[in-house]
Order: C-alpha cells, then sequence, then structure tokens
C-alpha cells in the first residue's frame, strides 16, 4: 500500500476576537466560570457575510505555501464540517472555486469534531489507489451560525476556524517550509448513532424543516447535554488512544505528542492523565478558540508545528471527539 504523507498544515481564523468579559454582557455568565470549567479565554467569531468555505480557502493557501506546493497540483479536495456555507453546494466545491480550480474531486464530510481525522483516513485511503493523488483536506467551521447566544450552556464554547493539510503519496516529500513531513500510520474511527440528542443541531433539516416564514426555534441551535457528552468524550477518547497504541506496538511513552480535539482543558487533561501522558506532551489552545469542531484539529497540528513542537521522528497522536457519536485517533509519525 502506498504511505500518505502530511506535507503541509495551515490554519485561518477570523480576525473578531470573544472574550470571556464580552460575553459576561451577553448572558449570565463569568470570566471564572468560564475559565474553571472549560479553560477558554477568548474565541474568534466569523463577519457578517464571512462563510466557512472563505475560512477553508484561506486556511489551504497557507497549507499549500507550507507544503511548497500550487493550488494548480491539486487533484482532491475534503472539507469536514457541519456548518457549510449551505446544503448544497457542497463547501469543498466553493472552496474548489476560491482556489480558482475546476474539475477536482470535492466532497464534503460530516463526522462532527472527529471529521478531520474521518478525512485523514479518506485521504489515506485515496493515495492507497491513487498514488498520484494530492489531496488538500481541510476542517473548517462556523459554529457560531448555529450557536443561541441566549443558552448560556452553549454559547460560551464555540468559535469559528479552519485547519487544513496536504496530503499526498510516497516517495517522501519534502515540504516547502523545510518541517518535516508525517507518515500517517494508522487511523481507527468509531461511531455510535444510539447517544444522537445528547448533541444535535435539528431545526430547518429534513427531520424538521421549517415552514415559509416561521421563527427559527432552539432546535435550529447546539444543543447538548453537556455532563453526560463530557463523560463519554474522556472515555471514549482515552479508549480509541489505548487500542490504537497497541494495534501499532507502541506505548504512551512513544508518543512525543498528544493532540486532542480543543472542546474543554479538563476533558483534555483527563484523556492526558488517563493515557498517563505528560502534561508537557499535550497540546492544549482551547484558550484562544474554543471549541471549533472539525477544525480543532487540524488547527491545533498547525500550530504545534508552526511552534516547533513537532520535529524530525516526533510521533504524534490525534484524537477527537464529537456528535454523532463519533471518534477516533490517527498516528503520524513525522
Ligand atoms: O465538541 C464535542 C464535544 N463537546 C464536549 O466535549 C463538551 C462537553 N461538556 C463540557 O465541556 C461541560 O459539561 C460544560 C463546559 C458544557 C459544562 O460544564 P459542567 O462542569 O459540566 O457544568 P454543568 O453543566 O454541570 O453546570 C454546572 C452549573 C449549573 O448550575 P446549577 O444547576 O449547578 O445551579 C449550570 O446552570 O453551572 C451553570 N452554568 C453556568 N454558569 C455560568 C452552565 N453554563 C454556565 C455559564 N456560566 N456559561
Amino acid at each position: 500500500m502506498t504511505n500518505a504523507y502530511i506535507r503541509g498544515t495551515g490554519f485561518h481564523v477570523p480576525d473578531r476576537i470573544l472574550t470571556n468579559a464580552d460575553l459576561e454582557k451577553i448572558v449570565e455568565t463569568s470570566d471564572e466560570w468560564i475559565t474553571s470549567r472549560t479553560g477558554i479565554k477568548e474565541r474568534h467569531i466569523a463577519a457578517k457575510g464571512e462563510a466557512a468555505s472563505d475560512l477553508a480557502a484561506a486556511a489551504a493557501k497557507k497549507a499549500l505555501a507550507d507544503a511548497g506546493m500550487e493550488a494548480e497540483e491539486l487533484t482532491h479536495i475534503l472539507v469536514a464540517t457541519v456548518t457549510p456555507d449551505c446544503y448544497t453546494p457542497a463547501c469543498s466545491c466553493l472552496v474548489q472555486a476560491k482556489l480558482g480550480l475546476t474539475h477536482r474531486i470535492a466532497m464534503d464530510l460530516n463526522a462532527a469534531c472527529s471529521g478531520f481525522l474521518y478525512g485523514l483516513e479518506q485521504a489515506r485511503a485515496i493515495v492507497a489507489l491513487k498514488p498520484e493523488a494530492k489531496i488538500l483536506l481541510v476542517g473548517a467551521e462556523i459554529l457560531t451560525s448555529r450557536t443561541n447566544w441566549e443558552d448560556r450552556t452553549t454559547c460560551v464554547l464555540f468559535g469559528d476556524g479552519a485547519g487544513a493539510v496536504i496530503i499526498s503519496g510516497e516517495p517522501a516529500p519534502g515540504t516547502g517550509s523545510g518541517r518535516p513531513a508525517g507518515r500517517i500510520l494508522d487511523s481507527l474511527l468509531c461511531s455510535d448513532g444510539s447517544g444522537a440528542d445528547l448533541l444535535v443541531i435539528s431545526g430547518g433539516a429534513s427531520s424538521e424543516p421549517y415552514a415559509t416564514g416561521q421563527v427559527v426555534g432552539p432546535s435550529h441551535y447546539i444543543r447538548m447535554k453537556g455532563q453526560d457528552v463530557f463523560k463519554l468524550a474522556v472515555r471514549s477518547m482515552e479508549s480509541v488512544c489505548k487500542d490504537i497504541l497497541a494495534r501499532n506496538g507502541l506505548s504512551v511513552d512513544d508518543v512525543d505528542l498528544l493532540i486532542p480535539h480543543q472542546a474543554n482543558s479538563r476533558i483534555i487533561e483527563a484523556v492526558g492523565r488517563k493515557l498517563g501522558v505528560a502534561a508537557e506532551r499535550v497540546f492544549i489552545n482551547v484558550d484562544r478558540y474554543g471549541n471549533t469542531s472539525a477544525a480543532s484539529v487540524p488547527i491545533a497540528l498547525a500550530e504545534a508545528r508552526q511552534q516547533g513542537r513537532i520535529t524530525e521522528g516526533s510521533l504524534v497522536l490525534l484524537t477527537a471527539f464529537g456528535g454523532g457519536f463519533t471518534w477516533g485517533a490517527s498516528l503520524v509519525r513525522f
């Protein structure tokens, strides 16, 4: 099987920052509550008219530059998102157009906060089938388009952003930036629809279509049973990380950097603790971006590479958990 490599990363977040102090003016909350319960201090919020494809295209350009590649070279465009610009066309088609391309294979995938890891496995499968493929994979979200600003239990959690990677096959490519490329060693993906109601956005979709003129209700926005999701997130990410390490004959001591989905610093710390990964080997940036769903892992990956936290030989363990439920883990050797 042809090995697949991550040869470029990039991310983009909107300019506008919403701090916890700003949120204190919108709902009954406090910087103290948000910080102590979630670790989040601020998040980036899209401007009016800014859509997921805008963030995705900006992140894609940075990932292409990092890989030392031109957009022209891309063969596939994959976008993981739960907040696409519209039902149709797919966000990936719009990203294609914004990159000045046509005639590529473009498709969206929805696995909520695990979407990027699902996309990574799709990309690895494409490279196995078509070794010449050059794939853009983006996680992009405007979660604030589905945020209920009257619900303090959810509105303090989410942010907007996009993270992108460029993936291609052997021979092991260099990268434009000189940073090492990362071989995707393995991915382990899971899902379970029986807890669908614990984390859901349903209003306006086919189960709850809106009538013309109907007032948008709370179901139009993200609804979540936070405590239940918290426990499942910790348990699922811990177990999938243990399983993927075991089936690759690796131990937690081999992991140089754990990059978990950035939903809540308490979840991230609990997963690190349960796995036995030292805190300095666990990547956290939820304090500055909040939960950006499918964008969170690729933003964290790009930022970790940018900060020099990933060097030649680093073994990186990515893990995520999200609506569906979906969860998974991927191992990448740089
Ligand atoms: O990305 C997909 C995965 N998503 C997640 O992993 C999120 C998982 N869940 C969580 O991160 C946490 O459950 C939350 C951050 C959402 C909530 O934290 P918690 O420690 O589970 O709080 P809680 O829901 O048990 O609420 C505790 C109290 C409640 O008040 P009472 O009933 O004890 O009087 C809430 O009403 O905190 C109250 N509360 C707030 N207070 C101030 C809830 N939200 C807020 C708020 N500000 N924003």
